[in-house]
């Protein structure tokens, strides 16, 4: 024997010099891996009892395993392990605390198996854990838009195109815009699910194990949906990760975009809504700030997420079959990934509650826009003018009123006349905020009616998902 220190390691046999020290920090993953104990352990039991049903190992032998991976488990769980660089991972790190406590039988666990298709598994385990929690999260997150949204049905506020005032819109049906976007990622996500959710071990190495295993026997214990078809690709491919992080990117340019408005709408030149103080923080020199920190960082945080998506996708695209180490800087950016989801969507429902509305400037900056023209021109085409020139008699009404300072509503019926011999006093129902939003009274339209059909519908889609 040398002085080499892979004695010490699962690989250590045809190795006959230690380990470069520096190489064996900069290959080891337990940094970050460490995340997946509960996954890799419940991966291993499953194992062990599938290695017993088939009668590789006794059952004697599989209760031993597995009582020493759940008294593992709960060290784990109580602080009480010390993770090993020079064992990796997490895989090495279980495996050989395993050997440490039940001796000899826990040699045998690795039968039939490789870290290949043992880290594939705990991948697709946690992230199947995660994304159910971040449906929980989402669905959260939609239900408080949707109780705004009850709420604030006959709020009006102007819509927007172009950032310019458009039409008179109601303030619950902008919130359940939000909601709709959200409801799509929580689709998004559930689609992935049914990708993450197939089993890759069996796939051992790269081509299979020559073990009589039953690969079924233990996707039923582990609650995977299928088997992995093809081995090569089970060890490798890691677009489920991808994916992933491809619906969470949509979901956080979604909070981005909602962030924006807050932060515009925060703004005094807006002064749409207040932000509850406890979400904001102050500046070290300007006195009177109070700055919307939360939607920032979300916003900022989007890009972040964005970038993890990137970066899997180069890790990947390069990569021969079958299993490469470059997968193993697959972790970082997926569980970052996750935990930023996970904060932006925990902090937006629990601000969202406590946003004050202002609804009188939200109801004075639909007035000045003339968002209500459209109304005007709808109601002479329904004087028999033909849109087109509707149009036209319109723009030269919004005219007068821009050198006038004044919006249609506050013009006399004479003023109006002017335009149109069609137009009569009924026409001022038409021109008000109120009038106009409960006109759009069609499906997916902004009346107050229709809003709050939409909350009912969502309500009883979010109590079904
Ligand atoms: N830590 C490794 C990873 O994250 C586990 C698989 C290692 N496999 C191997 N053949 N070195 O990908």
């Amino acid at each position: 024997m040398t002085d080499d220190n892979t004695a010490d390691k699962p690989w250590g046999g045809r190795f006959t010099e230690s380990t470069d020290a520096f190489v064996e920090a900069f290959t080891a993953s337990i940094g970050f891996d460490q995340r997946l104990y509960r996954h890799d352990i419940a991966g291993s039991i499953a194992h062990a009892r599938m290695l017993a049903h088939v009668g590789i190992i006794t059952e004697t032998e599989a209760t031993d395993i597995v009582a020493g991976l759940e008294g593992i488990l709960a060290d784990i769980e109580q602080g009480d392990f010390a993770w090993s660089v020079a064992l990796e991972d997490i895989h090495m790190n279980i495996e050989a605390r395993l050997i440490e406590r039940i001796g000899e039988t826990g040699k045998k666990l690795h039968t039939g198996r490789s870290r290949n298709d043992q880290v594939a598994t705990d991948l697709r385990l946690y992230l199947r854990d995660e994304i159910d929690s971040l449906c929980s999260a989402l669905q959260r997150l939609q239900t408080v838009l949707v109780d705004i949204a009850e709420r604030e049905a006959d709020t009006v506020m102007p819509g927007f195109t172009h950032l310019q005032v458009a039409m008179p819109v109601s303030f619950g049906h902008h919130m359940l815009a939000w909601e709709a976007m959200l409801e799509r990622d929580h689709q998004r996500l559930l689609d992935a699910r049914k990708r993450v959710n197939v089993m890759p071990l069996g796939a051992a190495a790269l081509a299979g194990t020559g073990f009589p295993i039953d690969r079924d026997f233990t996707a039923a214990l582990l609650g995977f949906d299928s088997i992995a078809g093809n081995s090569l690709d089970a060890v490798s491919d890691r677009d489920f990760v991808i994916e992933f992080s491809a619906a969470a990117a949509l979901v956080m340019m979604h909070l981005s975009r909602f962030s924006e408005e807050l932060i515009l709408w925060s703004s005094a030149q807006f002064n749409f809504i207040e932000l509850p103080d406890r979400f904001c923080t102050g500046s070290s020199i300007m006195p009177q700030k109070k700055n919307p920190d939360v939607p920032e960082l979300v916003r900022g945080k989007s890009g972040r997420v964005t970038g993890h998506l990137v970066s899997l996708l180069m890790l990947m695209k390069s990569q021969p079959l079958a299993y490469n180490k470059d997968n193993q800087e697959d972790k970082e950016p997926l569980f970052d990934t996750v935990d930023t989801l996970h904060a932006s969507l925990r902090v937006f429902a629990d601000m969202l509650p406590a946003v004050t509305l202002q609804r009188d400037n939200m109801q004075a900056a639909a007035l000045q826009g003339f968002s209500t023209a459209t109304d005007l021109a709808d109601y002479l085409v329904c004087k028999g003018i033909a849109f087109r020139d509707a149009h036209e008699i319109v723009g030269r009404a919004v005219r007068f009123g821009i050198d006038n300072a004044r919006d249609l509503s506050a013009m006399s019926l004479q003023e109006l006349q002017a335009f149109s011999s069609e137009i009569d006093d009924d026409v001022f129902a038409v021109l008000k905020l109120e009038g106009s939003m409960a006109a759009r009274n069609h499906p997916g339209g902004t009346a107050p009616a229709q809003v709050r059909k939409a909350v009912s519908a969502a309500r009883r889609r979010l109590q079904q998902d």
